[in-house]
């Protein structure tokens, strides 16, 4: 699937803009600040309605701008799709082909973008927290309706949540409690086994990614962790563990049991990356997983998804950097790169630069 047109309105520092971007390799250059990452912000937002910068999308509106309009036109398998985001403070409306789609779910699917950004080279030994978002994109990538899937639990955990806060001298709170407990079972349970499933899916992929990139022998995994209730995908137990841990969500005015504390270990050489594995290994495995990702992607949907690579090539050595654009060259993918120097991206062929300075995209028209 590739971007025919892209236009954006309104969005952070960006100047109105409307691009048609080449099939392949599109270059951004341009110092620090400039607006590189807001533009791939845009295409990442049209593409999943989330943004990876922000968990309030009013954030990427230019500021003093009533709205932002975002709109691109994406060409899978010789059919063309017309997609529309309109952000505005507390609300985003969204077309498809100029109509409203429902379910939701229908906008997903034939738009698909794989996010690689500097940031990830850190999650193996960042936070569970951090983990999880990382995780959740690739799973969200996969299966589009897990992102229902997952506003429906943070929906049902907040309001349980809130409960557990407010409980003191509210007689009907453990009513409502056992109202919750029963609505969050079985949707605990799906996240955490459409989770383990992704991991499944992508581990093969990953150790031969990761063997592909160090040609080490090192063997390497990836462990989904998650609580005992939740891998037996058993309501009546998860319901039984909520119950159980009553008291202790009480004190702690939060729930303990369900996948919002689920991790993903990283296994090198049978042991944790995270504490064992070097840093320029650590981010070889990140580069693993988002080589897979785009594998995995490609098989599910029958089409190579969209590569926004936010200034990878700057963290990364000579030889990963060589890893990652071989592997780019030889794969009929579109890509949106940025990078603050253009000499830092080693790809010859099929690519069209840009310059981003000051919120102003411009092609760069002398032959390179
Ligand atoms: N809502 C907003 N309205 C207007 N400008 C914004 C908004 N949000 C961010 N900006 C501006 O956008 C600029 C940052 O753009 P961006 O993050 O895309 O830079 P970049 O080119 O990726 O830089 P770097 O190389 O440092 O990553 C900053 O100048 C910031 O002040
Ligand atoms: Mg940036």
């Amino acid at each position: 699937m590739r971007i025919v047109a892209l236009a954006a309105d309104g969005a952070r520092n960006l100047v109105p803009l409307q691009l048609a971007p080449g099939p392949r390799f599109n270059v951004f250059s341009g110092d620090n600040g400039q607006g590189k990452t807001n533009l791939l912000e845009v295409v990442y937002v049209l593409s999943t309605l989330r943004s990876f910068r922000t968990n309030r999308l009013a954030d990427a509106i230019q500021r003093e701008a009533p709205r932002a309009t975002l709109r691109a036109r994406v060409v899978k398998s010789d059919l063309e799709r017309r997609y529309q985001v309109v952000v505005e403070p507390g609300h985003k409306s969204v077309t498809l082909d100029g109509k409203t789609p429902r379910p939701l779910a229908r906008y997903f699917g034939a738009f698909n973008v794989v996010l690689f950004a500097p940031e990830d080279l850190q999650v193996a030994r960042g936070s569970p927290a951090d983990r999880r978002r990382f995780l959740d994109r690739t799973v969200f990538g996969w299966r589009p309706v897990y992102l229902e899937l997952a506003q429906s639990y943070e929906k049902v955990l907040r309001s349980r949540n809130a409960v557990l806060r407010n409980a003191a001298g509210e007689r009907r709170a453990p009513d409502l409690l056992a109202v919750y407990d029963a609505q969050l079972a079985p949707l605990a349970i799906e996240i955490s086994s459409t989770r383990r499933a992704l991991l499944a899916e992508l581990a093969p992929r990953f150790a031969a990614a990761f063997e592909a990139i160090t040609r080490s022998g090192i063997p390497v995994a990836l462990r989904h962790v998650t609580a005992p209730e939740l891998a037996a995908g058993d309501v009546d137990a998860v319901v039984a563990g909520l119950v159980r841990d009553r008291a202790r969500d009480l004190a702690r005015g939060a729930t303990s049991l369900g996948p919002h504390r689920d991790d993903v270990g990283f296994r090198f050489a049978e042991a944790e990356a995270a504490t064992f594995a070097s840093q320029g290994q650590l981010r070889a495995l990140v580069l693993a997983w988002k080589t897979a990702e785009l594998d995995l992607l490609h098989d599910t949907h029958g089409d190579p998804p969209i590569l926004l690579l936010d200034d990878v090539s700057s963290e990364l050595d000579e030889s990963r950097n060589m890893y990652l654009f071989e592997h780019l060259a030889c794969r009929h993918l579109q890509c949106f790169i940025t990078t603050t120097h253009a000499r830092h991206v080693r790809l010859a062929e099929d690519r069209v630069d840009y310059v981003v300075r000051d919120g102003l995209i411009s092609p760069v028209n002398q032959p390179r």
